[in-house]
């Protein structure tokens, strides 16, 4: 375990799942040939851009380009399409995705195994920069590489999520740490320290997720509730949704495949939130929870994926944790279930001012309704994992 380079075993950063760019890496034409010029114009008029895109000559080799910079191509178009699909609004979905960027966009994604839907790795993990390059990471030193919109509820929905497993990700490594000592020496202190240091990057978490409703010197919400919910939610709907996708999901001009019918972008395809669970030992154990977190992982960048199965394997620290019953390791331990309990109440009251409190109302350009963009019903999927969190409690 101690010989395994991890990091370059399953694709982490210092920023834990995050993908650090240094020098960041320009959408120029000579790289990117005319989905540069796409992803410059994507905030103009839908029915504009769709005309952009029907004219596309242009495009990178997929197969010849570096993996960075398939990330890139990965994260703009992703972004691109879901312009194309939704752009025009509900009553005017386009189910066919025009050749040379449908081309492009399938033949990145079978052969750098990423999803054909847009995902927290296209729009957080593979779309964000610093503002400083010389400061520390921070909610306040970061910003996106690119959005839909234009909009900045836009930017800090996705702002939020960065950070955090930019912040939580800087605990991997006292997580493997951990890991390591349990495998060998099993050094109570050790472990102890450990925990601790974790539990402060949980805590850190909570503070950033709470950042989710600040506001503007003016009053005006950073990510505005009603923006939210009536304009860009639309963008996460995927193309599973057979009232709108009566074929089945999109398909991709002259090519011969089966239309494309994954779910919409989702928070719960974080690899750090579900790490968090496996090494605290907290368990899902309804039925419906579980596949849906289960399901979630085929949303992940493949090594990510691979990384939660392998620390899967590893020795439980809660088994350890009980077996020892010490004061300071038991009450470290249980700190790091608080703060991921915090952060899971947050997170609901959070759905709740963006989702649940405009279910109600009438909304044409909502897809999903009260449904999460991942397709559960939050009221209770939401619910039953923060009761299994506190559960989890020593
Ligand atoms: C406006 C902001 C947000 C909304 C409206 C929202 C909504 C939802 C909904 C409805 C679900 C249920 C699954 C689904 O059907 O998609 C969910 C799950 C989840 N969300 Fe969010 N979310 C937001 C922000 C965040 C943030 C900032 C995080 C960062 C931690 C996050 C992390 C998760 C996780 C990890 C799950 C899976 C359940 C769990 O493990 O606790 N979400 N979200």
């Amino acid at each position: 375990m101690a010989t395994l380079d991890y990091k370059a075993t399953y694709d982490i950063s210092r920023y834990g799942f995050l993908q650090e760019r240094r020098p960041y890496i320009e959408v120029t034409k000579e790289k990117f040939g005319d989905i540069a010029h796409l992803i410059d114009n994507i905030t103009r008029d839908g029915e504009a851009f769709r005309k952009m895109c029907t004219v596309v000559s242009r495009v990178p080799d997929v197969y010849t380009i570096l993996e960075d910079d398939a990330k890139v191509l990965y994260s703009i178009l992703t972004m691109i399409i879901h312009k194309w699909v939704w752009g025009c609004g509900v009553d005017n979905i386009s189910h066919i995705i025009p050749f040379k960027i449908g081309y492009t966009w399938w033949h990145l994604c079978e052969y750098w195994h990423y999803p054909k839907v847009l995902t927290h790795a296209s729009v957080d993990l593979f779309n964000w920069k610093f503002i400083d390059d010389t400061k520390e990471f921070s909610l306040d030193n970061i910003t996106n590489c690119h959005t839909i919109t234009g909009n900045h509820s836009e930017s800090w929905f996705y702002l939020i999520m960065v950070a955090i497993e930019g912040v939580g990700g800087q605990a991997i490594k006292h997580i493997m740490n951990v890991y390591d000592e349990l495998q060998g020496g099993r050094k109570i202190d050790k472990i102890t320290y450990e925990v601790l240091q974790i539990s402060d990057y949980m805590n850190s978490c909570v503070e950033i997720i709470k950042r989710n409703f600040e506001r503007f010197t003016n009053g005006t919400h950073k990510c505005d509730p009603d923006y939210f919910f009536n304009k860009l939610r639309i963008y996460l709907s995927g193309f599973n949704n057979t009232t709108y996708f009566p074929e089945g999901g999109i398909k991709i001009e002259s090519m011969d495949i089966k239309p494309i019918n994954l779910k919409g972008g989702s928070a719960a395809q974080s690899s750090l939130i579900q790490l968090f669970d496996i090494f605290l030992g907290i368990k899902h154990p309804e039925k419906h929870s579980n596949d849906f977190l289960k399901e979630m992982r085929d949303y992940m960048p493949m090594k990510h994926k691979l990384f939660l199965e392998y620390c899967e394997k590893l020795p439980s620290l809660r088994d350890f944790v009980e077996s020892q019953d010490d004061h300071a390791l038991t009450s470290y331990y249980s700190i790091c279930v608080e703060r991921l309990l915090s952060l899971r109440r947050v997170h609901i009251a959070i759905v709740h001012t963006y989702v649940m409190a405009f279910v109600k109302k009438d909304s044409s350009t909502n897809v999903n309704k009260e449904k999460g963009t991942g397709g559960t019903d939050p009221n209770v999927f939401l619910k039953n994992v923060i009761e299994d969190t506190n559960r989890a409690v020593i």
